[in-house]
């Protein structure tokens, strides 16, 4: 596969699809990991005299409203800090605006597109890949280089669409996952471990049938964890549920009751909020009012004991809802672990990533993915759009 070393980018029109989808509070950018993961592309584009144009998408946009909540005007800013240069932005996706924009680029300079999926407002283009959206991206451009891997299981126009009109290459970040999931997905030390949790229950459900064979124990919590509970026979009160998945989780837990371990207890509230009363409860006494919010003790020692058996963890998904500081208990007891422990950890995904980063332990793990559901589809196997469409 091409990557950015292949080309001559000198007096070049560059165009980096990056993945700038960071989490986000009141419009604060509250991790920039991301960001930050994606500068040595752009630095190397930049010192190479290309004329760099970014691509990205942020949120997911359904309403006027959430172009608003999801402009990456804001992150236009974050990344001219970190570059310590000016970065130029276009509000515009597509147009007047836009191309003079692309026009009057020097070499060297650095233009930031608003978010992709602006796009989607009009019959999903972006989303649905429409074909004459990527080839009018690509039309800005001389060379395409795809760095986005938190994005490489989407087939978009931005990520997908423009690598079929121009030549195409992956960038620094995007090699990097590769290599390293690679070797996990090939040859994991074992034990090996799938820690799985968070809120897009629905997206990664599906992903455990394939992991299951592969790996030796898979532990569930957080937001995930109440559609197995559910499954079991426990009564889950008003916790997150996937309905639909249901019978799966049934099937599942027959398959594979050896290797599933869920919750034992939980901590549980009766509304997400700093305020309300909370307690511990094992996961037979939920009443129906009550929110599973984090694993609970008994459910953390239960874990420990697979992980200190494991060699390998890869873990995505946080076990509560971590923003709240105290739901935050049973994700930073298992990142603690993992910390000290020896074995090869993989954090995978946004939402874990940003955890560990700030409860500190940026620097702990042999690797932090900037993909959740990418880096889960890679290692089941599946293969990626947004690395299939670059030129070999
Ligand atoms: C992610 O955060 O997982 C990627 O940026 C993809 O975002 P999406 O799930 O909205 O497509």
């Amino acid at each position: 596969m091409k990557t950015i070393k292949d080309y001559n980018l000198e007096n070049k029109k560059v165009i980096i699809r990056v993945d700038f989808n960071v989490p986000m509070i009141d419009g604060k950018i509250i991790d920039d990991s991301r960001i930050k993961k994606s500068l040595d592309t752009i630095n190397y584009a930049i010192n190479h005299n290309a004329k760099v144009i970014l691509l990205s998408h942020l949120g997911r946009i359904k309403t006027e409203d959430d172009k608003k909540k999801n402009s990456l005007n804001i992150v236009a800013k974050r990344l001219s800090e970190l570059l310590n240069m000016k970065v130029l932005f276009s509000s515009s996706t597509r147009g007047e605006e836009l191309e003079k924009k692309v026009s009057e680029l020097q070499n060297g300079d650095v233009l930031l597109i608003e978010n992709t999926r602006y796009e989607d407002l009009n019959n999903k283009l972006e989303s649905s890949n429409n074909y004459d959206l990527g080839k009018y991206w690509a039309s800005l451009g001389d060379i395409f280089i795809n760095d986005a891997f938190g994005t490489a299981h989407r087939s978009h126009a931005s990520n997908v669409g423009i690598a079929s009109h121009i030549p195409s290459g992956i960038g620094f970040l995007m090699e990097k996952e590769i290599s390293v999931l690679n070797q996990v997905k090939k040859s994991p030390k074992r034990p090996y471990t799938v820690i799985l949790g968070g809120a897009k229950v629905k997206d990664k459900i599906g992903v455990i049938n394939s992991l299951i064979k592969e790996a030796d124990y898979i532990l569930i919590g957080g937001g995930m964890s109440y559609s197995f509970l559910k499954a079991s026979g426990y009564n889950i009160g008003n916790s997150l549920i996937d309905e639909e998945s249901l019978e799966y989780c049934k099937q599942l837990l027959k398959n594979y009751k050896d290797k599933i371990i869920l919750p034992i207890d939980v901590v549980a509230c009766l509304k997400i909020d700093n305020q309300s009363e909370s307690k511990i409860c094992d996961v037979n006494n939920i009443l129906a009012t009550d929110i599973g919010v984090d694993i609970g003790p008994k459910t953390v020692d239960e874990f420990t004991k697979y992980i200190k058996l494991s060699e390998t963890v890869v873990w995505n998904g946080t076990l509560g809802c971590h923003e709240i500081d105290r739901f935050s208990n049973g994700t930073k007891s298992i990142l603690n672990l993992l910390s000290l422990s020896n074995c090869d950890t993989i954090i995978c995904g946004g939402d874990t990533a940003s955890a560990a980063i700030n409860f500190g332990y940026g620097d702990s793990f042999k690797h932090i993915s900037t993909g959740g559901g990418a880096s889960l589809e890679f290692l089941e196997g599946k293969s990626l759009p947004g690395i299939e469409c670059i030129d070999e």
